[in-house]
């Protein structure tokens, strides 16, 4: 689609391109009508998506109260995007920003290089950037994620607002029982509240968490299901830090795709945690009696240790901010409200989804240690492999085609969730235990003393990029490492 806007002063108050656009985007997103430069859904058609993405500090409104956000054309969140397998990207970046910021499109298999899922690329405050790429004509279906992620400002960036939905239609779209739901974005993010973004030391190495609790940009939105249907709920944790525990009363959620795809077949969870970075698709049935259900946040404690543990609470006190532990929130927290609307005849789950083909044994079997510890004029850093990222520095040199397993060890106080670019995994072992089904991920939860067994294979693109714990204040203070793949 191409989208031709202009970026004066008359596009951000007035509207005027794409404001229908936006209606149809406003409803799926559920949020009210946005203060924004452009549509807030934009899809591929004819094999090309192209568009602008204008990433400024902008008025929002929340809860009825004014602010000031990070936004991607006045949207929080971000346009939601919709591709195919096969289709051209072309998306121009601007940078109305006062620091360095540029893009990365999370969980796409695409290339790391040049202009396409480069994070090395920087755009300067005022300058653009044009990305294209094109998707693998063979890409899975998908919730993708695209945010900043600029070394240096990507924290203070996602923290401040920026990010939104890339959508990928496929194979999984075209299942019956799962076309039949209807369909839901949940983008999850904590705003900083007044005072948030204060003694940044600190709150950086707990991971800052944010008091204002949003879904789609909005308090507690509510959703509808119609009684006898299914709900699809795409989720997606746009947090810097924060851990989503979700569940939604008297309705358990039927998992049918993890980060980077389709399971097999569905699995009932009645309650989902998300760490920073992941997404899941859930079914929701509506066999209740009409009525209102909360989802919910569950409190989790993401480990801070004894040492910071005492400062994370009380700074969070009284505020309900949630720092470090992540659960300064002492019970659950209602953040949206699911209510009946109309009816259908009674839709059947699907009992088969995608096939999710195990990988081969591997050639090589890496470790990655995940820990903290102190660096002389730099207080505290976080690890991998006893390094801090740096900049120019290959740590790990893989080639492509090979399969590799790699040994995650969390031998810290805090939990890291572990994200690797380009080419998605499969969780082998927990603490040596097997997973319980095979599913593709692109971050795995790696709790304080835990050892987590990823496989993946280096497919289709060379080129170098990056894995790194995506609590994005820990990557920030260097828990990143480069990733070359080579032909
Ligand atoms: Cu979602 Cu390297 O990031
Ligand atoms: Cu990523
Ligand atoms: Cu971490």
């Amino acid at each position: 689609m191409a989208m031709d806007f202009h970026f004066g002063r008359r596009s951000f108050l007035g509207l005027a391109a794409g404001a229908s656009a936006s209606v149809a985007g406003a409803a799926l997103l559920g949020r009210s009508a946005p203060m924004a430069s452009g549509p807030s859904r934009v899809r591929s058609s004819g094999g090309r998506l192209e568009m602008d993405l204008v990433a400024a500090e902008t008025a929002v409104t929340i809860a009825n109260a004014h602010r000031t956000a990070l936004t991607y054309n006045g949207l929080l969140p971000g346009p939601l995007l919709e591709a195919e397998p096969g289709d051209a990207v072309r998306i121009r970046l601007h940078n109305r920003l006062n620091r360095p910021t540029n893009l990365h499109y999370h969980g796409l298999h695409i290339s790391p290089s040049g202009n396409a899922d480069n994070v090395f690329l920087s755009v300067a405050p005022g300058a653009s950037q044009t990305y294209d790429f094109s998707l693998p004509a063979d890409h899975p279906a998908g919730t993708f994620y695209y945010h900043p992620h600029r070394h240096g400002s990507v924290a203070d960036q996602v923290f401040g607002g920026l990010g939104g939905v890339l959508i990928v239609r496929g194979a999984l779209d075209r299942i019956p029982e799962v076309q039949a739901a209807e369909e839901q974005v949940v983008f999850l993010k904590d705003l900083p509240g007044d005072g948030d973004f204060g003694s940044i030391g600190m709150g950086m190495m707990l991971g800052r968490e944010g008091a204002v609790l949003t879904v789609n940009g909005q308090v507690n939105p509510a959703l509808s299901i119609p009684a006898g249907g299914l709900l699809r709920l795409r989720i997606v944790n746009g947090s810097n830090a924060r851990f989503w525990r979700l569940a939604l009363e008297d309705h358990p959620f039927h998992l049918i795709a993890t980060d980077a795809g389709a399971l097999e077949t569905p699995v009932q969870l009645e309650e989902l945690l998300l760490a920073p970075g992941e997404r899941a698709e859930v079914l929701v049935r509506g066999d209740q009696q009409g009525g209102r259900y909360r989802l919910l946040n569950l409190p989790y404690a993401r480990g801070s240790g004894g040492m910071m543990g005492g400062m994370g609470r009380s700074r969070g006190m009284g505020r309900g901010m949630g720092m470090g532990r992540g659960s300064a929130q002492q019970g659950p927290v209602p953040v949206a409200t699911l209510a009946y609307e109309g009816s259908v005849a009674t839709l059947p789950l699907p009992e088969r989804l995608l096939p999710v083909v195990p990988l081969p044994e591997p050639v090589r079997t890496r470790r990655f240690l995940l820990n903290h510890g102190m660096a002389p004029g730099m207080g505290m850093v976080f690890l991998i492999n006893g390094r801090a990222f740096e900049h120019g520095r290959i740590d790990t040199r893989v080639q492509l085609g090979d399969t590799e397993e790699w040994e995650l060890v969390n031998d810290g106080v805090m939990d890291h969730p572990f994200h690797v670019h380009v080419n998605p995994f499969q969780v082998i072992s927990r603490n040596g235990t097997p997973e319980p089904y095979r599913a593709w991920k692109d971050v795995v939860l790696v709790r304080a003393g835990e050892t987590v067994r990823i496989r993946t294979r280096f497919d289709d693109f060379t080129g170098l990029t990056v894995y790194h714990c995506h609590i994005l204040d820990h990557e920030e203070l260097g828990m990143m490492g480069t990733l070359e793949i080579a032909a």
